[in-house]
């Protein structure tokens, strides 16, 4: 199945959404594989971020996801990257539909509450820089099948 990378950002920890987040995905039945509350570290950062360096928004982006916990998550579904993507809703919040998360809790670019992996290749990339293997816990749910 696949998984992608999902983080609430230090603005979305601080206003108390975390678990706002965490039940939309739950009810829409996609599978929590793991998740932890941690800072993260400038080098974190940077490497997370990296395809963005040199842009002139770049510094601030470390700056603020550095600013304060995260609550880093790994889920899992058929077509995982792209449902919470949708769910996420378009990076900027003026433009992001009502309905999804930034639209729904954000304002301005720099303060877009989430973070999803974009493709395979990135939560491939994004999962493994913030999870070992053994922070993932594979388990059944009986509800799948009322999912698939
Ligand atoms: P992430 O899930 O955070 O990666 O957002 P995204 O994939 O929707 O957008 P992208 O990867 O292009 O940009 C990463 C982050 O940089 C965004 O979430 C924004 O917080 C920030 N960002 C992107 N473009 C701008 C910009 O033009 N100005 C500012 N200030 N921040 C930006
Ligand atoms: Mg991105």
């Amino acid at each position: 199945m696949q998984k992608t990378f999902l983080m609430v950002k230090p603005d979305g920890v601080q206003r108390q959404l975390i678990g706002e987040i965490v039940s939309r995905f739950e009810r829409k039945g996609l599978h929590l594989a793991g998740a932890k509350l941690m800072t993260i570290s400038p080098e974190l950062a940077q490497q997370h971020y990296g395809e963005h360096k040199g842009k002139p928004f770049f510094e601030g982006l470390v700056e603020f996801i550095t600013s304060g916990p995260v609550f880093a998550m790994v889920w899992q579904g058929e077509n995982v990257i792209e449902i919470s993507r949708q769910m996420m809703g378009k990076t900027n919040p003026k433009d992001a539909l009502p309905g999804t998360i930034r639209g729904d809790y954000g304002v301005i670019v720099g303060k877009n509450i989430i973070h999803g992996s974009d493709s395979p290749e990135s939560a491939e990339r994004e999962i493994n820089l913030f999870f070992n293997q053994e922070e993932l816990v594979e388990y059944n749910k009986s509800m799948n099948e009322w999912i698939y």
